[in-house]
C-alpha cells in the first residue's frame, strides 16, 4: 500500500476517539485567555502519547514536541483553544454545559484534528527526519490574540521552527475536502475609536452650539470615501462603523459622540495608508463643523499571507490523501482576520480550510452563530492531510 493511503486509513481508525475528544471540548468550552481546563485536558492527552509537553505557555497555551528518528528540520502545527461568549442553541448531547459559552467557531475541532495528527505522526516517527511542534494557543478570538504572546514566549525557537501549518473548519465546503490559497488569505483587522467633540446646547438653537451628532453623521459618510474614492478599485478595503453612541434626549444637542469601527485591508502597504486617510477626513469634516476629534487607531491582526512553497506542499499532500477533486483552491481571500497571521510574519507557513459542511438536510450556520456545528467525519480528514504534509516536509 502507498504510504499516503496507509496514513489515510490509519486516520479513519482514529475517528471515534477524535469525535470523543471534540465532543468533550465542545461540552466544556472556555473563552479567550481562560482556557485552563482546556489546556489541562490537551496536555494530559499529549502526555499520554508520551510527548514532551510544556504547559501554561503564555497563560493557558500548551506546546508539545515529537522527535523523529533522525535530526532535521522542525515544522509546527497550530490549533486555537478558545470558545466564544455565546449561548449554545444546539440540541445535542454534546451541547455546551457552560452557560453563555460556546465553541461556535470550530476551535474544538481544530484541537481534535491536531491531537489526531500527533497520534498519527507518532506511528510514523521512524520516517521523520526532524521534529514536529504542536502549538495549542489561547485566545484567537480576542485581540491582541494568543499568537503574539506564544511567539513572545518563544514557541518558534528551541528548536527553531521553519514552517507552520494552521487549519480552520469551513462550513461552506463539503466533508472530505480542504481548501487552500497562496498569498493573502485573510485581512488585516484594525480597530478605530473616534470621539467627536462639540459643545452642547438646546436643540432649538443649534447655531449657539457645535453639534457632534451632525458632525458624526458627516464623518460616517466621509469615511466611505476611502473605499469609493481614495483606494484603487482593484484593491480591497472595508471601513465599517459598527457602533455609535451619543445624546441623552430628543431636544438636547450633546457634547460628544463616540464611534467605533473596523478597518480591513489585504496588503500591509494599504493598511499603513488607511489610518492617514481617516485622520484627514476627520480633520477636514470636524474643522468645517467647528468640532474637534480624538482618534484611537489600534492595529490588531496583520494580513495573513500564505507562503507559496509551503502551500504547494500542502496542496500536493491533499491531492495524495484526498484526491484532485477534494483539493479545492480558494479564488478570493476572506475579509475576516486570524491571529495565525502573526506566526506568518516570522516564518513561512500555510493556513488551510477544512470542509465540515453538515448533512444535506441541515441548515448551514455561519461561523460565530450560536447553532454552529460541524460534520465530525472531517476530523480524521484534517488529521490525515496535516500529518501527510508534515511527513512530506520531514521526509528523509
Ligand atoms: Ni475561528
Amino acid at each position: 500500500m502507498f504510504l499516503s493511503k496507509e496514513v489515510k486509513v490509519s486516520a479513519e481508525t482514529l475517528k471515534d476517539r477524535l469525535v470523543e475528544i471534540r465532543r468533550h471540548l465542545h461540552r466544556y468550552p472556555e473563552t479567550a485567555f481562560e482556557e485552563e481546563k482546556t489546556g489541562e485536558y490537551i496536555s494530559t492527552l499529549l502526555e499520554e502519547l508520551g510527548l514532551e509537553v510544556k504547559k501554561n505557555v503564555a497563560g493557558t497555551g500548551v506546546v508539545a514536541l515529537l522527535k523523529g528518528s533522525e535530526e532535521g528540520k522542525t515544522i509546527a502545527l497550530r490549533a486555537d483553544m478558545d470558545a466564544l461568549p455565546l449561548q449554545d442553541v444546539k440540541d445535542a448531547d454534546y451541547s455546551s454545559r457552560h452557560p453563555g459559552v460556546c465553541h461556535a467557531c470550530g476551535h474544538d475541532a481544530h484541537m481534535a484534528v491536531v491531537i489526531g495528527a500527533a497520534m498519527l505522526l507518532l506511528k510514523y516517527r521512524d520516517r521523520m527526519k526532524g521534529q514536529v511542534k504542536f502549538i495549542f494557543q489561547p485566545a484567537e478570538e480576542k485581540p491582541p490574540g494568543g499568537a503574539s504572546f506564544m511567539i513572545e514566549a518563544g514557541v518558534l525557537n528551541h528548536p527553531s521552527v521553519e514552517a507552520i501549518l494552521g487549519i480552520h473548519t469551513n462550513p461552506y465546503f463539503p466533508v472530505g475536502s480542504v481548501a487552500l490559497k497562496k498569498g493573502p488569505v485573510m485581512a488585516a483587522a484594525d480597530l478605530v475609536k473616534i470621539k467627536i467633540i462639540g459643545s452642547g446646547g438646546h436643540g432649538a438653537a443649534p447655531h449657539q452650539t457645535v453639534d457632534p451628532i451632525v458632525t458624526a453623521a458627516q464623518v460616517i459618510q466621509g469615511l466611505q470615501l476611502i473605499a469609493s474614492r481614495r483606494v484603487d478599485p482593484l484593491e480591497s478595503v472595508v471601513v465599517t462603523i459598527g457602533k455609535i453612541q451619543g445624546g441623552e434626549k430628543f431636544n438636547i444637542i450633546p457634547r460628544e459622540v463616540e464611534l467605533e469601527g473596523t478597518v480591513r485591508t489585504l496588503t500591509s502597504d494599504l493598511r499603513d495608508q488607511v489610518k492617514g486617510m481617516i485622520e484627514k477626513i476627520l480633520e477636514g469634516i470636524t474643522s468645517a463643523c467647528g468640532a474637534q476629534y480624538e482618534l484611537e487607531y489600534t492595529r490588531n491582526y496583520p494580513v495573513l499571507v500564505n507562503d507559496n512553497t509551503i502551500t504547494d506542499l500542502v496542496e500536493a499532500a491533499s491531492r495524495e490523501i484526498l484526491g484532485e477533486e477534494n483539493t479545492l483552491l480558494l479564488e478570493k481571500p476572506l475579509m475576516g482576520s486570524e491571529d495565525f497571521a502573526n506566526y506568518l510574519e516570522h516564518i513561512p507557513g500555510s493556513y488551510l480550510f477544512l470542509g465540515v459542511r453538515p448533512e444535506e438536510k441541515k441548515i448551514i450556520y455561519p461561523w460565530h452563530h450560536p447553532g454552529y456545528d460541524i460534520n465530525e467525519e472531517a476530523l480524521p480528514v484534517g488529521a490525515a492531510v496535516l500529518s501527510w504534509a508534515v511527513l512530506k516536509f520531514l521526509q528523509k
